[in-house]
């Protein structure tokens, strides 16, 4: 079905696309058998001591505002994650900011945080509780003069409608937001949030969501950072803004990050060095290029517990789920694995 309109779909601006297929979801009409699959039971994983179905996730930015989950969990999603949430809503960057490579199977994006803000999120999510395991990915306004104060802030509104919170760190399209990969600035970030959530007895996991783009020296002390201060899971990584030699489509130079296949091996790269050291202690949630069974396969094998994708259903659509599920059962068995989790980190 999805490949019939994909012509038509693909002749729209980007962004248009994406605003229609959002207002299409927000009627709830899909059936949810159309994207079962059989002998799910072996994708069946664990995260933060929840059962999970499968470990095939949403990644942040598709549903920013929280105006559609329920819809998307139909597809079969065993995680979703909806924002970037700020405390404030915001438009964004001026338009156009969204750009298909579609030889490359990628994308560049420069949206820059658009989303409803803080106070129409929580409602929403508090008016139509989620059918699935739900993360709230959260980062601070653009023009904020105190950037920890809105991580804070967003913390404080959210923290009862999820079942975890993604510290956004990575996005390359808020300027100067990465600069909290720096070590001081992180310890100085993590150690605000943990004596908040002390103070305001929030218990609910956190997890980092880090750029891919850091260097190697600077895994070392983002590792013991993260376990310094309790957070429980890293997001192995947001998009790119390197990596634009090798690709062929005529927006290969916009200014943005770069998602989707070309951000494949970095990612699982940089899954592999973390997950080297972090040896299983801590969930690693695998995110870039994961478009097929064999490359949620691969992610998986280099080290990622779960796995979220955005770029694949822009490519794939909405059966990209039941696709990946059914050729990822198909790997397992013939290599006669009896449950997902056993192969992660693998071939790390
Ligand atoms: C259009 C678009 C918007 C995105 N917005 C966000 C966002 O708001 N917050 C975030 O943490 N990541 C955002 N991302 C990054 C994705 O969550 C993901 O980390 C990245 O796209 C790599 O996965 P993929 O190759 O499967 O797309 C966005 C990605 C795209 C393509």
């Amino acid at each position: 079905m999805f490949s019939l309109i994909k012509p038509f779909i693909f002749k729209i601006d980007p962004e248009a696309a994406h605003n229609l297929a959002i207002k299409s979801l927000k009627y709830n009409f899909l059936p949810e058998d159309v994207f079962k699959v059989d002998n799910e039971i072996i994708l069946e994983t664990k995260i933060f001591n929840t059962k999970i179905k499968n470990p095939i996730g949403l990644a942040a930015g598709f549903d920013k505002s929280a105006e559609v989950y329920n819809s998307l969990f139909k597809f079969g999603f065993g995680l979703i994650e909806v924002g970037t949430v700020t405390p404030k809503g915001q438009y964004g960057n001026p338009k156009p900011r969204v750009f298909r490579l579609e030889r490359d199977k990628g994308l560049i994006n420069r949206l820059g945080f658009n989303n409803d803000g803080l106070e129409k999120v929580s409602k929403r999510l508090k008016n139509n509780s989620p059918s699935g395991f739900l993360g709230i990915n959260i980062g601070p306004n653009k023009d904020s003069k105190n950037r920890i104060e809105d991580y804070l802030k967003c913390i404080k509104e959210i923290y009862p409608f999820a079942d975890y919170i993604t510290i956004n760190i990575s996005s390359p399209n808020t300027p100067g937001l990465r600069d909290f990969h720096n070590e001081s600035t992180l310890q100085n970030l993590l150690k605000n949030i943990t004596e908040f959530t002390k103070k305001n007895n929030i218990q609910k996991p956190l997890t980092l969501k880090v750029s891919p783009d850091i260097a190697e020296n600077e895994i070392g002390y983002t590792i013991e950072l993260i376990k310094k201060f309790k957070i429980k899971g890293v997001i192995i990584s947001n998009t790119t803004d390197k990596n634009r030699e090798n690709l062929t489509g005529i927006h290969k130079n916009e200014i943005g990050g770069l998602s989707g296949e070309p951000l494949s091996k970095i990612s699982n790269n940089l899954i592999k060095k973390f997950y080297r050291e972090i040896k299983g202690e801590i969930p690693i949630i695998g995110v870039g290029g994961v478009s097929s069974g064999l490359t949620a396969y691969e992610k998986l094998k280099s080290g990622a517990n779960l796995l979220q994708l955005y770029t694949g259903m822009i490519y794939e659509g909405p059966g990209i789920v039941k696709k990946i599920k059914a050729e990822l059962i198909d790997i397992l068995k013939k290599e006669k694995i009896k449950n997902v989790s056993e192969i992660v980190g693998t071939g790390s």
